[in-house]
């Protein structure tokens, strides 16, 4: 079928707007909501078995796997090892046979990914795959195949692949956890809640584009931008960062929030807005005190939290984006979308090429 924009400018505007409805198709394939239960394909290996993973992706769907090695760590206490592609296939990795190499990638057909694929097969690892495009190369090869269901994504920057491809591997790493015996059933139904809870609360967050959009105009004339993060927010940072690079081609980097005392501080002032990706929680006091060292250089912090986070934190912020309160097991999906929006209205606003940014491919099938 033909695929058009509908009412949006952009693709990338479209997909991001398709969110709510695209998370919610997927995480049908893996809850069942009346029995409160995780469900996962059929496997032909025991998936309690398994003792470590192996995560291997590119990109935007590399920052999907290290949200999700915090959740398997968190959730189903399994080591987790994670690897870009082009690193992993070069690198010798010691895969102890029977270990589950988990690949993620929307096309299926990205080239680093697929051979560290076929090297993970040729070590005896069990292949898992979360994909997008179900007749993909990396589809056919999997003893599991855990398809993300986004429907074709053709803006060049990814962005309802990736929240769908967290939907996934939330619920993998739940089910996970019940193989492991580490779930009660009610716990397990608490997570079933609580990630059916997602696509509404993603839809909240769609209600900030207008206030997003107006702030554009203060990210647009900058020459640097950092994101920082803590725990799965860290690689929402690294994410916002790869967007806001993509489409808009302003230089950012994410950062472990805790990290920039190490090094990156050295670069602010008040021409480098800093966006912070904070909600409420155990780790907030600590990254606010990481976001007061950078206020106390002059860096203008842009502060993404709920109510609560920025009642504690907001005052003295160039801005704020009010998130809704969510259980931090669905807040990296609700997070990408005002991290999204604002690379999407940064780009907008310097009038670059949204859906097709200069020397980018969709996929990448050469190495
Ligand atoms: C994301 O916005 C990128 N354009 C890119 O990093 C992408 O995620 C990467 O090339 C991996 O692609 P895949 O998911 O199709 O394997």
């Amino acid at each position: 079928a033909m695929i058009d924009k509908g009412n949006h400018r952009h693709f990338m505007q479209k997909e991001i707007y398709e969110q709510p409805v695209v998370v919610a198709q997927t995480l049908r394939a893996y809850l069942r909501r009346m029995e409160n239960e995780v469900a996962m394909p059929d496997m032909d290996f025991d998936l309690g078995a398994v003792r470590r993973i192996t995560i291997v992706a590119c990109g935007t769907s590399f920052y999907a796997g290290m949200v999700a090695k915090y959740w398997f760590e968190k959730f189903a206490r399994v080591p987790v090892d994670i690897d870009v592609a082009s690193e992993f296939r070069y690198r010798d990795p010691v895969l102890e046979k029977g270990g589950l190499a988990l690949f993620i990638s929307q096309s299926g057909e990205t080239a680093d990914t697929l051979a560290a694929l076929r090297h993970a097969r040729a070590a005896d690892q069990i292949i898992a795959v979360v994909v997008n495009v179900p007749t993909s190369s990396m589809a056919r090869e999997a003893d599991l195949l855990l398809p993300t269901h986004a429907g074709p994504e053709i803006g060049v920057a990814s962005t309802k692949a990736f929240t769908c491809q967290l939907a996934v591997l939330a619920a993998l790493a739940a089910n996970l956890a019940r193989a492991k015996g580490l779930l009660t059933p009610a716990e397990e139904a608490e997570i079933v809640w609580h990630l059916s809870e997602a696509p509404a609360a993603m839809n909240e967050a769609l209600g900030h584009d207008g206030e997003i959009e107006a702030m554009a105009h203060l990210i647009a004339p900058a020459r640097d931008v950092l994101y920082l993060g803590r725990g799965p927010d860290y690689p929402m940072a690294l994410e916002g960062a790869l967007k806001l690079k993509e489409i808009s081609y302003i230089h950012a980097e994410g950062y472990a929030a805790g990290e920039m005392k190490h090094g990156p501080i050295a670069l602010i002032d008040e021409a480098v807005p800093v966006i912070v990706i904070a909600p409420s929680g155990p780790l907030f006091e600590k990254t606010v005190s990481n976001m007061q060292e950078v206020q106390a250089r002059g860096g203008k912090v842009v502060l993404i939290s709920d109510a609560e986070g920025i009642a504690l934190a907001g005052e003295g912020c160039m801005a704020t984006i009010e998130m809704p309160k969510v259980h931090p097991l669905i807040a990296p999906l609700v997070y990408a979308v005002p991290v999204q929006l604002l690379a999407y209205h940064v780009a907008v606003a310097k009038g670059t090429d949204v859906d097709q940014p200069r020397n980018l491919a969709k996929s990448v099938t050469v190495e």
